[in-house]
C-alpha cells in the first residue's frame, strides 16, 4: 500500500457547474469554496499531511475584472470563515505563489491566518494563489546567488521548500492537463483526472481515488 502524504488538487469546473444551473460563474466559485472546506476536513481525517489547492493561477488575471474582483473578495471571506475550521481541526494554513500582487489588506489577512495557525499539527492546507510553476521556478532561480545551480538548490528555494513532493494529483472538470501547477513537485506524482465538476466532487469520489492511489505501483524510474 502506498503512503499518501501530499495531495494536490486542480479544482476545475466551477463556471460550468454554475452555467448548468443558469447562474453566474461567481455562484460556482461560491460553491467551490464550500467544497474546498469539506474536502480539507476529509483530507485531514484521512491522515494526509499536505493538501495543496489551486485557487488562483498566474494566468487567471486574464479573466474579466468582475470575476477577478469576486475571487479576491471570496478569498478574504474564506480566510475569515476558514480560521474556525482550521483551528478546530488542527490544520496549518500556508500559501504558495506571489502574493505581493494582492492588495495590502488581503496580504495582511493571509499572513494573519498563517500566523494564527502556525502551531497546528494535523495537516497543512496550502492554497496556491497567484501561483504558476514557471513563475515559481523563475523566482527561485533569481533568489539563488550561486554560479552552479543544482537540483537541490532549486528544490530548497521553491515556494514548496517546506513540503514534500506531491504523491497524488487530482484534477476535476474533465480537462487532462496540468495548467502550470506544481510541475517540478509532481515529477513522480500519480495523476487522476475526473469529469466531475469541482462543486459536485463528493467525499466518496475523493475516498475512492485515495483507495485507487494506494494500489498503484510506484517505481520512480526504477523497475
Ligand atoms: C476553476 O473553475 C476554478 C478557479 C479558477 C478558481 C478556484 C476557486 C475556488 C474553488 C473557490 C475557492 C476560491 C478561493 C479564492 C478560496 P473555472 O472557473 O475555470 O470553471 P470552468 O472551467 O467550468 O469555467
Amino acid at each position: 500500500m502506498n503512503d499518501l502524504k501530499h495531495v494536490a488538487i486542480i479544482m476545475d469546473g466551477n463556471g460550468r457547474w454554475a452555467k448548468k444551473r443558469k447562474k453566474p460563474r461567481t455562484f460556482g466559485h461560491d460553491a467551490g469554496a464550500k467544497k474546498l472546506i469539506e474536502i480539507t476536513k476529509e483530507a485531514a481525517s484521512k491522515g494526509i499531511k499536505y493538501l495543496t489547492l489551486y485557487a488562483f493561477s498566474t494566468e487567471n488575471w486574464k479573466r474579466d475584472k468582475s470575476e477577478i474582483d469576486f475571487l479576491m473578495k471570496l478569498l478574504s471571506k474564506f480566510l475569515k470563515k476558514e480560521l474556525k475550521t482550521l483551528t478546530k481541526n488542527d490544520i496549518q494554513f500556508r500559501v504558495i505563489g506571489d502574493i505581493s500582487k494582492f492588495s495590502d489588506e488581503l496580504q495582511k489577512a493571509i499572513n494573519t491566518t498563517i500566523e494564527k495557525t502556525k502551531n497546528n499539527k494535523k495537516m497543512t492546507q496550502i492554497l496556491a494563489i497567484n501561483y504558476g510553476s514557471q513563475d515559481e521556478i523563475a523566482r527561485a532561480v533569481n533568489k539563488i546567488t550561486k554560479e552552479k545551480i543544482t537540483k537541490e538548490d532549486i528544490e530548497l528555494t521553491l515556494d514548496t521548500k517546506d513540503f514534500c513532493d506531491v504523491d497524488l494529483l487530482i484534477r476535476t472538470g474533465g480537462e487532462m492537463r496540468l495548467s502550470n501547477f506544481l510541475l517540478w513537485q509532481s515529477a513522480y506524482a500519480e495523476l487522476f483526472f475526473t469529469k466531475t465538476l469541482w462543486p459536485d466532487f463528493s467525499l466518496k469520489e475523493f475516498d475512492d481515488i485515495i483507495e485507487n492511489f494506494k494500489q498503484r505501483e510506484r517505481r520512480y524510474g526504477g523497475i
